[in-house]
């Protein structure tokens, strides 16, 4: 059944700015608007959107198309996905479209999890469950938490889940591969089980915690698997998200422990690495959650380190970061637990800038006998207030440091001055790039290029230029740009109309047809085409062939040995240049 008539309605309803807004910030500079790109690693807004035309496009990566396309990338889902996404936000049904999950040959791995889950969880309901329960109930960790987040328990037998398992007919290769069996034994033996989510929430591994008292391999995580990678992931993504984008704000935490306990007082957009180290991934993940990050790690040297280094990474992906600085020896589940709610909640809304944090913590390390240290460290503040765009607060930090150290407030102003003035310099050379040709592209634009994409462009907004196209007097040189142009025609002819945006979604599987779409569609052209202007386009074309044509009389011509033969061909060429007027 054919849902274009549906689909292209979804799409008319919804405005892209708005959707793409939903997502990431967009300003509006002329008629459209700009963002960073989430498709590639930027801090520049390179991504536009248009209003106008309905579609986005990256000047910087090349990402373009219009809303589906959008929430595709963004959601990593399919079409059908992405049009269900946007169906529900706009109320219109599709009848007949029915999302089929895909049989993928992982899922036999997702139904494994979940036996295992099941089955870890009912043992936390069982007899077997009392040590585990008194460790729970000691850290807090009441009835309610248990089954809000699944945790269960394995039990102190050597296979009782492979046996189970095997019992169902799973083989012993399958769970060895997905880290539930190791040489045909449990993987997980006596410890409290929380499962772990992929970026949809489907349970994907977990991690075992020991409840014996014995530190030593305290977490056992399922290994990393062809759907399970720790540094892909983030704890509780699927079900923060939401919160954070409605907060514009992410806190990022090292322990699910702590993200737990986040969630049970109501703070619930919040993440966690599980660990201090930060992927690239997760990093990006980060970014497309929200651009403000806070980050809540252990009040310990390794989480203090971990503030620094991430918030540096994040910083360059073009996030503004805060920081939570919690009492030595706490994390933030020990710091809830101790002070509570409201304290912590406090905390976290006067959490203080990356750049403040740091200034704080270059101060800790200097020898305040050695001028050569003080020099230092005032150069390094001065390097970090640089970055801060309150003048305000500029003033402030000059203010202290003159009087902490005794030197002219001048003196630092005029430094301070110059650093600003660098990072406006370095700030320039990057948005001095060229914004609408973008990287791929040929330099080469002639005048036969234009006149191509701007016929095809015609031929989806002006009536004229389709029939000009249908009587046969449009001949495109290229194949790529024939097809395109057949496919316009056909799809008007079909649908009665055509919008560019919806016509990405008809070509969603062509990807060299986008391509060339892509090109007329970043031409900005005036959408009113003049009589003369549409002839003017004609003859560009024609004169492109026929030159072609007469470059191939000429050489044709050379190699001819027979005089008549010749004299045809060169009447021939006569012919063709008088056609176009040369
Ligand atoms: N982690 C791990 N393996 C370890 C230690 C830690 O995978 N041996 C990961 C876990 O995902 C954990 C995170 O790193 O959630 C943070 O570690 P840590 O601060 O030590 O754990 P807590 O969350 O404080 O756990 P607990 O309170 O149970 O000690
Ligand atoms: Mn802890």
């Amino acid at each position: 059944m054919d849902n274009t008539h549906t689909i292209n309605e979804i799409r008319s309803k919804v405005d892209i700015v708005d959707i793409i807004s939903s997502y990431l910030p967009l300003t509006q500079k002329g008629k459209n608007f700009f963002g960073v790109c989430p498709f590639h690693d930027d801090t520049n807004p390179s991504m536009s959107v248009s209003r106008e035309k309905q579609i986005y496009r990256c000047f910087s990566c090349g990402a373009s198309g219009n809303v589906f396309q959008f929430i595709m990338d963004y959601e990593h889902v399919s079409f059908k996905e992405a049009l269900l996404i946007l169906s529900q936000k706009t109320g219109i049904e599709i009848k007949g479209l029915q999302i089929q999950k895909k049989n993928t040959k992982y899922d036999r791995f997702y139904q494994i999890y979940e036996l295992a889950h099941k089955y870890y969880q009912n043992n936390m309901n069982s007899s077997y469950a009392k040590k585990a329960k008194e460790y729970l109930t000691n850290r807090h960790i009441d009835e309610a938490m248990i089954k809000e987040y699944k945790i269960g328990l394995s039990l102190d037998k050597p296979d009782a889940l492979t046996k189970l398992l095997v019992g169902q007919g799973y083989d012993y290769n399958t769970l060895n591969n997905i880290g539930l069996s190791t040489s045909d034994k449990d993987v997980y033996i006596n410890r409290i089980m929380f499962p772990l989510y992929d970026l949809n929430g489907r349970i994907v591994g977990f991690s075992g915690r020991r409840y014996d008292g014995i530190k030593e391999n305290k977490y056992v995580n399922t290994k990393g698997t062809e759907i399970f990678q720790k540094g892909e992931t983030l704890y509780n993504y699927h079900i923060a998200r939401e919160y954070i984008r409605s907060k514009n704000q992410v806190i990022v935490m090292e322990g699910f422990m702590a993200v737990i306990r986040s969630m049970t007082i109501g703070i619930k957009n919040v993440v966690a690495l599980m660990g201090t180290a930060m992927t690239k991934e997760q990093a990006n993940l980060i970014k497309r959650l929200s651009n403000h990050v806070i980050l809540c790690f252990d009040g310990d040297e390794p989480g203090r380190k971990a503030c620094l280094d991430n918030g540096s990474e994040l910083e360059k992906l073009g996030c503004q970061i805060s920081v939570v600085e919690l009492d030595n020896g706490l994390d933030p589940d020990d710091y809830i637990l101790k002070y509570g709610k409201d304290s912590f909640q406090n905390l976290v809304n006067h959490a203080i800038t990356l750049s403040d944090y740091r200034i704080k913590r270059l101060k800790k390390n200097i020898n305040l006998n050695s001028d050569l240290e003080k020099t230092e460290y005032i150069h390094s503040v001065l390097v970090e207030t640089s970055k801060i765009e309150d003048e305000i607060h500029r003033e402030f930090i000059l203010k202290k440091l003159a009087n902490e150290f005794e030197i002219g407030y001048n003196t630092l102003e005029k430094r301070l001055l110059s650093l600003i003035h660098e990072n406006e310099n370095e700030r320039k050379k990057v948005i001095e790039k060229p914004l609408l040709v973008s990287k791929n592209e040929d330099p080469k634009k002639d005048k036969y290029n234009l006149a191509t994409y701007a016929l095809l462009y015609y031929m989806m907004v002006d009536q004229k230029c389709l029939q000009y196209y249908d009587e046969g007097k449009i001949y495109f040189p290229n194949e790529e740009e024939r097809f395109l142009a057949s496919e316009i025609s056909y799809y008007y002819q079909k649908y009665g109309m055509i919008t560019p945006a919806d016509f990405y979604t008809y070509l969603q599987d062509k990807e060299n047809l986008l391509t060339v779409l892509n090109r007329v569609l970043e031409l900005e052209l005036d959408p009113n085409l003049s009589e003369k202007a549409l002839l003017d386009y004609v003859h560009t074309l024609k004169e492109y062939q026929v030159k072609k044509e007469i470059k191939k009389l000429e050489n044709e011509m050379k190699h001819e040995n027979d005089v008549m033969h010749q004299a045809q061909i060169g009447l021939k060429i006569a012919q063709l240049k008088q056609e176009i007027g040369k």
